[in-house]
């Protein structure tokens, strides 16, 4: 076989048919390098950072297998791609410790071909510093194409240089193409793509793009094709699912506002779908959250107990500083009224501590807070200073001594609590989606409730993708001890 430009011109225009078209020109590939080493070919996908991301490789996964490729359950094999995340520099850091790594591996598989995607890509000067320190690099593509993957491989296979395509906003959005799920009876289903909040320390509306919903149509029919595959349990995936509807893909912003056809009825719509039992949704914003939406989740059972809704950081003035656009009271009225209409719900929160200019006061208000909604779980990060970002050029950055004393009376706070809370459900029997063998112990099964909350207990692996009860018998912190009943 020629990898010639003949054959890369002859491709059809439209998608998906030419993701297709080289979807079998690259499994030609595969198929004459599989008899020529007499093995299978393998690839390895190394994903960092959020659920849209881990969502984003299974579609990448999807598409090795149709190739040919075969899923290696080791980070080195003969196609590494690492789908990266640039929320904080820790993230960038750690891509940099695996590429260390992956150096001498190349040079002992002349076959090997290593790809960097995902949000860090999206950023000039990573791509520079790739381009000028990492040659071995092969195939670097951003967070708006990853459907061309097969065609980025395909021109890497026909030309001798490194393809770097990164888009600056998306030109197309394929979703026909095949995707690989962790688990055959939960998925994640992105109903949005990109954020236009710009809070003033993220870099995600820069990286990710401006906010760009799916229609309604498009997602109950990749739902119901889902729910017929066995699915039971959708993950509604977006940045700020809360302001769902307001722009379309492709689309005006002003032809198709639908104020009648927002997050709520989306929701709605998705627990009518015959076959699914469980409906989770990430992640909501403080701001855009409606009684409205409050009344489906508190009308529907299939909508699960759990709500992640971050703060950030308690105090006004921060807040303001950040761009959330809501105060500290506020916040504490929403969280009333989700409780009040759902008195079951778990909630989880986001909290960054350091944010320029944060006083012992402030973080004293994030304290209050924590205290005041009694978090089930609340992740917390040290802010991290993300180029270009407003936040990078505030004064009053804050000592690393003062973060560090403050992030451990945080931490302190929130597993206290989070412990607490997890004790409300001892004795209980509840419903558990049973998702796997327990990492540790292979006699044990782990699953989880519908407020998130993880159960390990002994039984057969037939259980696997099934919704049972379980008594919770154990408190271990953030997890329980069950039996089946
Ligand atoms: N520094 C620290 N944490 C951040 N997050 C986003 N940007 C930053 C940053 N620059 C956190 C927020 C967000 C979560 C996904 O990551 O809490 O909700
Ligand atoms: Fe970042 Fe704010 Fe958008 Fe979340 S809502 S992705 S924190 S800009």
């Amino acid at each position: 076989m020629k990898y010639t430009d003949e054959v890369y011109n002859a491709a059809p225009s439209s998608e998906p048919e030419r993701q297709l078209y080289f979807i079998d020109l690259c499994s030609q590939f595969v198929k004459l390098k599989t008899k020529e080493l007499g093995r299978p070919l393998k690839y390895s996908v190394i994903t960092f950072g959020c659920q849209m991301n881990a969502h984003d490789s299974e579609k990448l996964k999807g598409i090795l297998d149709k190739i040919g490729y075969t899923e290696s359950d080791d980070e080195i094999s003969d196609f590494v791609i690492y789908n990266t995340c640039t929320i904080r520099e820790n993230a960038n850091q750690k891509l940099y410790g695996h590429l260390g790594h992956l150096k001498k591996a190349k040079n002992t598989n002349e076959n090997m071909i290593v790809c960097l995607c995902g949000c860090m890509m999206q950023e000039k000067h990573v791509v520079e510093k790739i381009k000028n320190s990492y040659s071995y690099v092969d195939i670097v593509f951003g967070t708006h194409n990853i459907y061309e993957l097969a065609e980025l491989i395909y021109k890497r296979l026909s030309n001798d240089k490194p393809v770097i395509e990164v888009l600056e906003a998306p030109v197309n959005t394929v979703e026909a193409l095949p995707t690989k799920r962790k688990y055959s009876f939960k998925s994640g289903v992105n109903i949005m793509y990109g954020c236009n909040n710009f809070c003033s320390y993220c870099i995600v509306p820069y990286v990710r793009g401006r906010e760009r919903s799916r229609t309604p149509e498009e997602i109950l029919r990749e739902i119901n094709c889902l729910a017929e595959d066995g699915v039971k349990e959708i993950m509604l995936l977006g940045q700020n699912v809360n302001s769902y509807g307001t722009a379309f893909i492709g689309e005006s912003e002003i032809i198709n506002r639908n104020p009648d056809y927002g997050f709520p009825q989306l929701l709605n719509d998705v627990c009518n779908i015959p076959g699914i039992e469980r409906v989770r949704f990430m992640t909501s914003h403080p701001k855009d959250l409606s009684d409205e939406l409050i009344q489906v989740m508190a009308d529907n059972k299939k909508v699960c107990r759990h709500l992640h809704l971050p703060v950030q950081s308690g105090s006004t003035e921060i807040l303001k500083r950040m761009n959330r656009r809501y105060t500290k009271e506020q916040y504490i009225s929403l969280v009333e009224r989700i409780q009040n209409n759902i008195p079951d719900i778990s909630l989880t929160t986001d909290i960054i501590v350091g944010f320029p200019g944060e006083t012992e006061e402030d973080f004293l208000d994030t304290l209050d807070v924590v205290e005041k909604v009694r978090y089930d779980q609340a992740f917390t990060f040290i802010y991290s200073k993300r180029t270009a970002t407003p936040a990078a050029a505030m004064e009053n950055q804050i000592s690393p001594e003062v973060i560090k004393d403050r992030f451990d009376r945080l931490l302190k706070t929130v597993n206290r609590i989070s412990a607490e809370r997890a004790e409300r459900f001892n004795g209980e029997i509840k419903e558990v989606l049973v998702e796997e063998i327990n990492q540790k112990d292979e006699n044990l099964l782990s699953g989880r409730t519908d407020n998130n909350l993880m159960v390990h207990f002994p039984g057969d692996r037939s259980l696997i993708g099934q919704i049972i009860k379980v008594k919770l018998n154990e408190c271990k912190g953030f997890y329980y001890m069950g039996e089946v009943i």
